[in-house]
């Protein structure tokens, strides 16, 4: 037994406009993480929390999301994945494997 059935780790890292690594904020991670925290608590989604990380060293498939216990880690581009990851993943209990990443990545 978990303390959170869904620990969701969305990367809010900034780097310097330029930076050779980029950085998720710079591909919207701040606005996925808002969109995320607000959705689960709409959906009332048991055991779920939503936190900003800092840099999950994955930083040119961002943004990048991690959640845990599953170990399910995820490439999210947009409004629309974010809202796929909650309602497959953090609501139905599946991942969504078009958007995961793959271990070797
Ligand atoms: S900046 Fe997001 S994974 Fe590195």
């Amino acid at each position: 037994m978990t303390f959170y059935h869904h620990h969701v780790f969305v990367c809010t890292n900034r780097r310097a406009d330029g930076h050779s690594q980029g950085c998720c904020a710079s591909k919207g991670g701040e606005k996925i993480r808002d969109y995320l925290k607000a959705r689960a608590k709409e959906l009332k989604i048991p055991q779920t929390r939503i936190n900003a990380a800092g840099c999950l060293d994955r930083c040119h498939l961002g943004v990048v999301i991690a959640i845990y216990p599953q170990e399910t880690w995820y490439q999210c581009n947009s409004i629309e994945d974010a809202e796929k990851i909650l309602q497959e993943h953090l609501v139905g209990g599946s991942p969504v494997t078009a958007l995961q990443l793959r271990d070797d990545q």
